[in-house]
């Protein structure tokens, strides 16, 4: 596990632009933590890190469940399951298509799927301290996310 101090919403923003620098195959991350935690700022910069054109603005897709962006070769999906009911509606969506080597999939609000043992890559949690600096703790699971993580030099 890996723990980062951020100060700033730019820290941030720089933890994931050095993430997404990193991945180079699909790939499914989990973004826990209360709201304005930070997890929208983070998949900002991954997007950035992996290339994603700046034509394209992200936000965290409440109302959509799923945005998605071209990122070189890979496509970045990013979804917020915050109003979602149930599984069954991700399932309508085509989630299941997703899941294969060219998406790399970053999942705001990810306790359905926790619930049902989707198996993530990488975890991480984002947390309040007493000075509203963020604690970001960063996990893997799996051959893949391990990887990722040691590639990772923060
Ligand atoms: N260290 C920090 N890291 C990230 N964001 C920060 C930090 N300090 C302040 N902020 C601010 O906190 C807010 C974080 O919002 P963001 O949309 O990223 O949160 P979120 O976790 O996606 O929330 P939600 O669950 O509502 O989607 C932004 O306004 C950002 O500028
Ligand atoms: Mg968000």
């Amino acid at each position: 596990m890996k723990i980062i101090e951020s100060k700033s919403s730019k820290q941030t923003f720089e933890l994931g632009k050095a993430v997404g620098n990193k991945i180079c195959q699909g790939i499914c991350i989990a973004l826990k933590g209360e709201l304005g935690a930070g997890k929208t700022t983070f998949v900002q910069g991954l997007a950035k890190g992996l290339g994603v054109s700046e034509k394209y603005y992200i936000t965290s897709p409440t109302f959509n469940i799923i945005n998605e962006y071209p990122a070189k070769s890979l496509t970045l999906c990013h979804l917020d399951l915050y109003r979602l009911g149930s599984f069954d509606e991700l399932e309508y969506i085509g989630f299941d298509d997703l899941i294969d080597d060219s998406h790399i999939i970053v999942v705001e609000w990810p306790q359905l799927l926790n619930d049902i043992s989707f198996k993530f890559d990488i975890q991480i949690n984002f947390k309040f301290d007493a000075q509203y600096n963020r604690i970001i703790s960063i996990s893997a699971s799996g051959q893949p996310g391990s990887n990722l993580l040691c590639k990772l030099v923060l």
